[in-house]
This record gives C-alpha cells, structure tokens and sequence, in this order.
C-alpha cells in the first residue's frame, strides 16, 4: 500500500454520550482552552502524559501542532468532547511511526472527571478500529510505564496484547526513566470482547 493511500482523512466519530472531533484550531473556544490547561495541570496527566498546555498561549501552540499533524498526514489527534455541552473529556492520539510500513501508535489522557467509566477504552477502540479500517494501519503500538495500571487495564481492554517490557525506555514526568509494557494490536486481529 502506498503512503498516499495510508492518509488520516479528518472525521468526526461519534461514540454516544461523547463524540471524537479533530484537535485543530477549531474548536478553540475558551472552554476548550480551559480544559487543556486543566489537563496539563492535573498530577497523573503531568507524571505520565505531559502537556505543554500550562496556558491559554501554550494551548493554542499546541493546537496548531495537532492542526499541522491532520495537515500534513503524521497523525490523527482527536478531542473526545462531550455530546451534551462540548467540554473536553480527553484525548486519543493515533501517530505514524512508519507509514509506509502500516506501523503507527497510540496514547491518550482523560481529565479526571472523566475517568473510571469505560470512556478511555471506548474511544481508545473507536480510533484503533477506524485507522484499521480507513488509514490502512498494519499495526498499532502502545507503550506506558509499568507503574501505570489504568493504562495497562485500557490496552487490555482495546485487545493490544503485551509483548514485552522496554527497559528504562521512556522519561517521564518525574524526570525518571521508566520501565515500559510495550503492547501491540494487528490489523489481523479478532476484534476484542465487548
Ligand atoms: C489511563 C487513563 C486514560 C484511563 O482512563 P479511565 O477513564 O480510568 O479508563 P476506563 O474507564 O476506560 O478504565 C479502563 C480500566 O482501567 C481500570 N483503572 C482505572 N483506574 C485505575 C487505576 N488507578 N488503577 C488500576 N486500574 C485502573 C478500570 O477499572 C478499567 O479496568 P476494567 O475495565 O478491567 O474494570 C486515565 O487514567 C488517564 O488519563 N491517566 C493519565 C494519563 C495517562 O496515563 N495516559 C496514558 C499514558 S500511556
């Protein structure tokens, strides 16, 4: 498959209850900016998923490198927004690795009100099977500190088996080099139980 025909075209999903949009520079309402800012300064998103979102000038830099990313083809970073009044939820951010090999991966953070009711599985499945389907995706990694269970539990849950542990692999936001589950999810593979 050509890296032409493995393009993230931009699309909207919607998961019920909430609704996965592309992280760009619309929307970028104050609210949504708020939400950003909150992600970045809440302790389990700044140990394990930084932000450089501390302000509302941060947060639009960051908007416009998930704007460039959908721009230029080298991922797909969708906002999970709420469907009754559009505040931010999360996140779920699909990335090449090589495209031309089909190989890319996936991360998330959910603010803390939003955590504990399957949301962060849901949409985590949602844009691992839409990258399957529409971006010609072989093969999606996931990566996360040993330390980090809920993330463990999601992969689990989305069917991205554990193959193994990256040593000292990754830094995180305690300035430490963490140890590293590294799961991984094929195309070829069954859909995981609901
Ligand atoms: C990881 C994260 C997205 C999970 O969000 P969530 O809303 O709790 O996820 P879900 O509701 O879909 O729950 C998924 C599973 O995690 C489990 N879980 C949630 N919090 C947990 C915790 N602190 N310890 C252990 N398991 C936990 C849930 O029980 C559930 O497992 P189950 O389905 O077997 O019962 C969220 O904790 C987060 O944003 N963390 C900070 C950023 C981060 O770690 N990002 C990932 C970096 S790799």
């Amino acid at each position: 498959m050509s890296t032409s025909i493995r393009t993230f075209v931009r699309t909207t999903l919607d998961l019920g209850g909430a609704t996965l949009h592309p992280w760009g520079r619309e929307p970028a309402g104050p609210e949504l900016l708020d939400g950003l800012v909150a992600a970045a300064a809440d302790p389990t998103i700044a140990l394990w998923n930084p932000l450089a979102t501390a302000d509302h000038k941060a947060a639009r830099t960051w908007l416009e490198a998930r704007e460039d990313a959908w721009d230029r083809g080298t991922g797909a970073p969708f906002a999970v927004l709420s469907a009754t009044d559009g505040a931010l939820l999360g996140t779920v951010n699909l990335r090449w690795v090589d495209r031309a090999d089909g190989l890319a991966m996936i991360g998330y953070w959910f603010l803390p009100d939003a955590r504990g009711r399957g949301l962060a599985t849901r949409a985590t499945r949602a844009v691992t099977t839409w990258g399957f389907r529409t971006a010609g995706v072989r093969r999606v990694e996931l990566a996360h500190a040993i330390g980090n269970e809920a993330s463990c539990r999601v992969a689990h849950r989305c069917g991205y088996l554990l193959e193994g542990t990256l040593r000292e692999s990754h830094l995180f936001g305690d300035g430490v080099h963490h140890d590293e589950h590294l799961h991984a999810r094929l195309a070829t593979d069954p859909e995981p139980r609901p």
